[in-house]
């Protein structure tokens, strides 16, 4: 290629008419494009989460999410192995379990041996190297949908809490590495930490849903673990406006004072701006979440080929990363780690 700046000396002009800071030259060409990236995306940045189903006859496809799958409990195991090869840090898994199973008193989200603990227990045997994450949250087991119990179209706060202590207990006994709080109860992450405490278990740790908004993003979520449908009115009086970012600083500070070990913010693309400023006040591991309307959007873009889809999943990626999270997670986590092996 021609030098650079020949061709104002060919128009017989002074290369001193031309820009003097030249921002381009840093991008000419793909190895000094990458010596100067401020940020860089790895596969140990991961998270992936996965849906599980009860058994072969329980729905495998989920119309709003083409490409993820409900898993039985050896798939999940299968999972896990392909996950580890690739180089996935962890794993985070939500159930979804047979309609008979769920009750408003959520009895199934206690029973130790519920669709979560046995696919968490079945994973550690056979992948003990990688890390599994539990949602602690009520709405796959209750029948209207709720993340905790309702009485009198009320959604109760301390009485709740009581339930998720239990909920954390038997998941973190069945091999749970990090237990993330997803309801939006006040005072959860110190009840919990204190319950695990005194249950003999120190070590596990809590991710907390710190700023978790009230969101349109989290619909084919819903389709995925069976409560879409089930949902009586909306989650606004738990979930966050999301026209708030100072309240997100006081939920991060309030959950980190209860010993959350991590904070996360939710859904992702939408909400940079919060993580930016979360990881910016608190300096602690943020984690964001490409929620599923997200991956949703871009899969169905990507399909009909309106963009490039894996364009703009690696794109997406990064920009977490360049926000300040700390790991995100992504139903897009093999094929990102696939892509970045591949290089
Ligand atoms: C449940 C929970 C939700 C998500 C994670 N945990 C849905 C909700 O709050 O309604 C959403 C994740 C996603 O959309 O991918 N407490």
């Amino acid at each position: 290629p021609a030098a650079h700046g020949q061709s104002g000396e060919k128009l017989g002009l002074s290369t001193g008419t031309y820009p003097l800071l030249r921002p381009r030259r840093n991008r000419t060409d793909s190895w000094v494009r990458s010596m100067v990236a401020e940020t860089r995306l790895s596969v140990a940045d991961l998270v992936w989460p996965i849906f599980l189903r009860e058994d072969e006859n329980s729905d495998r496809e989920i119309a709003s999410m083409s490409g993820v799958h409900r898993l039985t409990v050896s798939e999940a195991v299968e999972a896990a192995g392909y996950a580890q090869q690739l180089g996935i840090p962890a794993l985070a898994v939500f159930p979804c379990i047979d309609e008979d199973r769920k009750n408003p008193d959520c009895t199934e989200a206690v029973n130790p041996d519920n669709l979560v603990c046995r696919a968490v227990a079945a994973i550690k045997e056979v992948v003990p190297q990688i890390g599994i994450i539990c949602d602690v949250a009520l709405d796959p087991f209750n029948a209207n949908g709720h993340d905790g119990l309702v009485h009198n179209g009320r959604v109760l706060n301390d009485e709740t809490i009581a339930i998720l202590c239990q909920q954390a207990i038997v998941q973190a006994r069945a091999g749970c590495d990090i237990i993330a709080p997803s309801d939006m109860m006040d005072g959860r992450v110190g009840a919990i930490r204190c319950a695990m405490d005194q249950a003999d278990l120190q070590d596990v740790k809590i991710c907390s849903y710190a700023a978790k908004y009230s969101s349109a993003f989290y619909g084919p979520f819903r389709d995925a673990v069976g409560s879409g449908g089930k949902l009586v009115g909306d989650k606004q009086t738990y979930q966050m406006n999301p026209a708030n970012s100072d309240e997100a600083l006081r939920e991060v500070a309030m959950d980190l004072s209860e010993g959350a070990d991590m904070v996360m913010v939710k859904p992702g693309m939408p909400y940079l701006d919060v993580l930016q400023r979360v990881k910016e006040r608190f300096a602690v591991p943020t984690f964001a979440y490409q929620v599923s309307g997200e991956y949703a959007m871009i899969q169905a873009a990507g399909r009909n080929g309106w963009l490039d889809g894996d364009a703009a999943m690696m794109e997406s990626l990064m920009c977490f990363k360049r926000a300040g999270a700390d790991a995100i997670f992504t139903y897009f986590a093999p094929q990102a780690a696939e892509k970045l092996h591949a290089g």
